[in-house]
């Protein structure tokens, strides 16, 4: 039987077209490959080796914490931490910066992640993933790395991807050159290229929101998700599909591979909690955003492109609006007329 081309294969591919690259990144990825194949295991065995429900702890957030959050954000670091390519970490599940233990050579990547979007699926056997972005420390940086070193905005990112448990392992992935996705080949534990050069359609007849915060959102998302629903008697003289999974992960993997928007805009509700957003610029936005420019797509909070944005905590939270390029522009103008 042949064997296609594996994802270690693609990125050795495309570094050998960058002049003087030293493999590290190669290595790391490998590494993040590796990280992801485990917690894929454990969350296929579920509640056979015991690993579902709640952990009974909180994170930085305030949520509560699932089993699964825990065990794939150690499982991500145990990977990652021990072969001198990153020079920390950070994730969603850790109020500060990770520090690489002493004995460990420190690289010049930092590794940020949220180990498992959509946790609140694990338990009724949905589809989950996990989210990583990669950065270069800054130029000139000595010393531990600090969250100042993180705090680089989504544009600077060298690769951006994400790794979805659902029916079949996928890892969705980018360098800047396009969007490649892979299916992990369960009978040579191997993740193949099967979804080359993924684009996003321009158009859609197809949005997710959480429709339970109607009456929270602001005019702009109001009146956009209103004329979808109006149909074909409505302004936009066509009818519209509406899917919401409750992992941004499964969401915005179906629009890369058949279009649509997906939004969790800012709205009243969040206001009143002093949040700019639901979802976490570094672990979500950014990453997720990379991958759906490179794609064709665009990734907005309504105001502004979600990339251009300044960091200022590693836990930041930003309004969402992201998929086919021009329903995404056509909610902006809508923001924007409604200034
Ligand atoms: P996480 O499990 O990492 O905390 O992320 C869940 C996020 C996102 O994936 C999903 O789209 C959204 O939260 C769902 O939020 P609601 O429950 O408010 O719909
Ligand atoms: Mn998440
Ligand atoms: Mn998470």
């Amino acid at each position: 039987m042949p064997i296609g081309t594996t994802i270690t294969e693609y990125i050795i591919e495309e570094q050998r077209q960058i002049q003087g690259v030293s493999g590290d990144f190669t290595a790391l990825i490998n590494d993040v490959v590796i990280a992801c194949k485990a917690i894929s295991s454990a969350v296929r065995y579920g509640s056979l080796v015991g690993v579902l429900g709640t952990a009974d702890t909180e994170n930085i957030q305030g949520e509560t914490q699932k089993k699964l959050d825990v065990i794939a954000n150690n499982l991500f670091i145990k990977r990652n931490e021990w072969a001198g390519h990153v020079a920390a970490l950070a994730s969603e599940e850790m109020t500060d910066v990770y520090h690489l233990p002493a004995q460990y050579p420190r690289g010049k990547y930092l590794l940020v992640f949220d180990p498992l979007d959509g946790s609140s699926n694990t338990d009724v056997c949905g589809a989950v993933g996990t989210i990583f972005s990669i950065m270069r420390r800054p130029e000139g940086a000595t010393g531990e790395p600090t969250e100042d070193d993180f705090l680089q905005p989504g544009t600077r990112q060298v690769c951006a991807g994400y790794a979805l448990y659902g029916p079949s392992s996928m890892i969705v992935l980018t360098t800047g050159h396009g969007v490649n996705g892979f299916t992990l080949d369960q009978r040579i534990g191997e993740y193949i290229l099967t979804n080359p050069d993924m684009k996003i359609p321009a158009d859609t007849q197809e949005f997710s929101i959480n429709a339970s915060y109607m009456r929270f959102w602001d005019p702009p998302v109001r009146r956009y998700i209103d004329e979808c629903i109006a149909g074909k008697e409505g302004p936009r003289n066509k009818d519209f599909n509406m899917r919401w999974a409750g992992a941004m992960i499964a969401d915005v993997h179906r629009i890369l591979c058949r279009g649509g928007v997906f939004l969790y805009p800012m709205d009243r509700k969040l206001r009143t909690k002093s949040q700019e957003g639901k979802l976490r610029l570094m672990y979500e936005g950014n990453p997720m955003s990379f991958i759906v420019e490179q794609a064709g797509g665009l990734a907005s909070t309504g105001t502004q492109r979600i990339m251009d944005l300044q960091p200022t905590g590693l836990h930041q939270r930003c309004p969402v609006i992201m998929g086919s390029r021009n329903e995404v522009e056509r909610i902006v103008a809508y923001h924007r007329e409604g200034e």
